[in-house]
Formats: structure tokens, sequence, C-alpha cells
């Protein structure tokens, strides 16, 4: 276990996951992913979540050496989506004498997940709700749709430990954190916009009830605890969470049928970094991780989708993506588009109505359309392009 002692009484008990293909049968996740637990050691005990059923048998094996013979009090139930919820049938019944701790919302949710009924086990918390255990006093704080309608995180007053649930997650399993050049901010980034993007809002609520704590340490449900310089990480939360660009840049996605597309989009970033310092990046969105490019997406203050027209409409890949971008409220920012077409385009008509219709987009002129592969009028329309992209930079 990458940690044993996080504060005084409060144990790591979390497992690695790096047998799993997908998160959520849909992410990548070449490092892993940790399903992180906790367990405060007081004349009380509780557990803080457990973990996906798939690990509970090594867990439960941590939890048993941290309690060292005693036997847990509470399991406190931040977060039921099953990487966290996924073994509390299996140790609510190996502990009889337990207490399941949750808010009212994830009182519904037991019976949907579990073919076994705890209700006479469960103590429903409220907003600002203080529970004892000792020397420790955990007061709980309602996190709705960060990222599920029951979340709750728990600050532990003692140790100042904010438990976090879902906020301040990152991909990669803890034993692979040194593997991770990039810095935390980069799987947690990917695994935000992705995850818990869709509910800006809810995150701003929840900073702002944060903000009102003393908070030494955030122990998340995924990825590394974070115990100094906290402003970076919940700076970092408040901006994505506004919507706000993180850098000045721009994100250039393409798909290409049959290489001119692509050719015109790097094209279009080599001209970009010849004739300003703009930050640039790109994604082939067909063959590099889509889900990195809706981190991408919202990272940078502007964006070029380059897509060829297919079918009388847009190359489904770029579809999908555009619809991602939809799903998680993609807004505030400055796109353009290229698109490509031999006898009637029709990509960039149909991206910009699409992407038009989220909110304070502001769309950079002029559409390049490529007629089939690139030429000496597609370079001096792409320079013209990447004129109006660099004019504020
Ligand atoms: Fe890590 Fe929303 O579950």
């Amino acid at each position: 276990m990458k940690y044993d002692m996080i504060a005084s009484g409060v144990k790591y008990i979390g497992v690695d996951d790096l047998d799993i293909d997908l998160f959520e049968g849909q992410y990548e996740v070449p490092l892993g992913v940790s399903y992180n637990s906790y367990l405060i050691d007081d004349e009380k005990v509780a557990i803080m979540d457990t973990v996906d059923a798939t690990k509970a048998e090594e867990w439960a094996k941590n939890l048993e050496a941290a309690l060292g013979g005693k036997t847990p009090d509470y399991l406190i139930v931040q977060h039921l989506e099953p990487d966290h919820g996924g073994s509390v049938q299996y140790i609510m019944e190996k502990y009889p004498n337990m207490t399941a701790v949750c808010s009212q919302k994830a009182v519904a949710m037991f019976k949907r997940f579990f073919d076994a009924d705890f209700s006479s086990r469960i103590q429903v918390v409220k907003e600002g709700e203080t529970l004892s255990l000792g020397e420790h006093t955990l007061q709980f704080f309602m996190a709705p749709m960060v990222h599920w309608p029951e979340v709750m995180v728990t600050y532990e007053q003692t140790t100042k430990i904010l438990f976090a649930a879902d906020g301040f997650g990152k991909f990669g399993a803890l034993c692979k954190e040194e593997e991770d050049t990039e810095g935390w901010a980069c799987e947690a980034r990917r695994y935000y916009f992705n995850i818990v993007g869709k509910y800006g809002a809810m995150v701003q609520c929840l900073l702002k009830k944060a903000a009102t704590l003393d908070i030494q340490q955030i122990c998340p449900l995924h990825g590394p605890v974070l115990s100094e310089n906290l402003g970076y990480y919940i700076g970092l939360y408040d901006t994505w969470s506004k919507y706000e660009p993180e850098d000045k840049g721009i994100f250039i996605a393409y798909c290409s049928l049959h290489g001119n597309t692509a050719q015109a989009a790097l094209k279009l970033a080599d001209i970009i970094r010849e004739k300003s310092d703009v930050k640039v990046a790109t994604s082939d969105i067909a063959r590099d991780d889509l889900h990195e490019a809706v981190e991408d997406a919202f990272r940078y203050d502007r964006m070029v989708l380059c897509a060829p027209t297919y079918d009388g409409d847009i190359m489904p890949i770029m579809g999908d993506f555009i619809n991602l971008l939809r799903i998680k409220t993609y807004q505030n920012r400055k796109v353009a588009f290229v698109e490509n077409g031999t006898w009637a385009p029709a990509a960039g008509k149909k991206m910009r109505e699409q992407m038009e219709a989220m909110k304070n987009i502001t769309i950079v002129e002029p559409l390049v359309t490529i007629e089939s592969t690139v030429k000496a009028k597609t370079i001096a329309d792409l320079t013209v392009l990447a004129e109006a992209l660099t004019a504020d930079k």
C-alpha cells in the first residue's frame, strides 16, 4: 500500500486495480485506477467507503490488518457508485453490528443495489451534521451530483481532512504514480471533465462549502492523497468547474478519411507555430483517446474542428466528439472549422450548427473548405484562419 498512516488514527486501506480494461466501461486507464478507502481508528471505528466488488477480498485484508482485531462501528457511505459501493453488501454482512451512515438520497439506492434489507442499520445524516468517534469528529456536507445525487463529503475536524468522494480524483493506480510523469493535473483533468464535468455548478457549490473549512489534507476516492499546496488543486477545480479555460492555446481536433484533412489540420498547426507563440495541441480523434480530446477541448480557450463530409453529414467520429462536448456542457470558447468535400461539402455547416447550440460559443471565421486535397489555395485559406485565431493571443 502506498500509505499506511495518513494522519493520527487515519489509515489508508484502499486497493489498486490494474486488471481493469476500461473505467466505467469506457475510459482508458493505462496505469489502472485506485479505489481509495480509509479507516478511522478511535473509540468508535469508522470505515470511509468500500471498493469495487472485484477487489473486495483484497480490500477486506487491508481492512482487517488496519483493524488489528477491532470491529468497525460505522461504514460511511459517501457515494454508492459500484466502484465505491460495490463491497457494501459484503462488508455489512461480514460485520452485522456495523451501521451504515449515508445521505437520505442514498437510502433508496441501497435497495436498488443490494439484495438485502439494511434499512434498520442505516443512519441518515443531514447537511452539517456531526458524528463523534471519540477524538475524531466527522462532519457531513451534501455534494449532490458530484457526481451522483446521493454523494456527500466528510470533514474530519481533528485532523482537518476533507474526504472528498469523487472530488479531486485522478486516474492511475497509486503503485503507478511514479510512472505518471505528467503530474497530477493531466490525468485528474481527464477524470474531471469526462466524469464530473457536466456538473460544474454543483462543484462550485461544494467548493463554496469547502472554503469555510480549514482543510489540511484532501482524501479522494481515486488517486493520491493531497497534503501540500492545496490551493493549487482547489484553484484548478475552481477554474474547471466555472468552465473557464485553464490555458491560452488552440486545440485542433481532426479526423480524416484518406489523410487529406489530417494534412490540412497539421499544416494549420505548423502555420500557427510559425506565425505566433500561441500553444497548439492536436489530436487525431479517430486514433487518439477521444476522452483526452475532451480534456484538451476544455483546457484551451480556442478549438478548431477539422472533418470531412461523409454521407452528406460529418464524419461520424467527429459527430461523436461534438456530442460528447455537448453532454459535458462545453461552453465559453472560440471555435473554428475546417471541412473537406469532393462534390457537396456539408461538414462545416453541420459542425457549426451543433457547436452554435452550445453556450457562449464564438465562431472564428473563415470556414476553410478543402476541395479534396491540400493545395496552394488551401494553405492560403489556412493562413487566413491562423491569423484570425491568433489575432488575440
Ligand atoms: Fe468513483 Fe462516481 O465513482
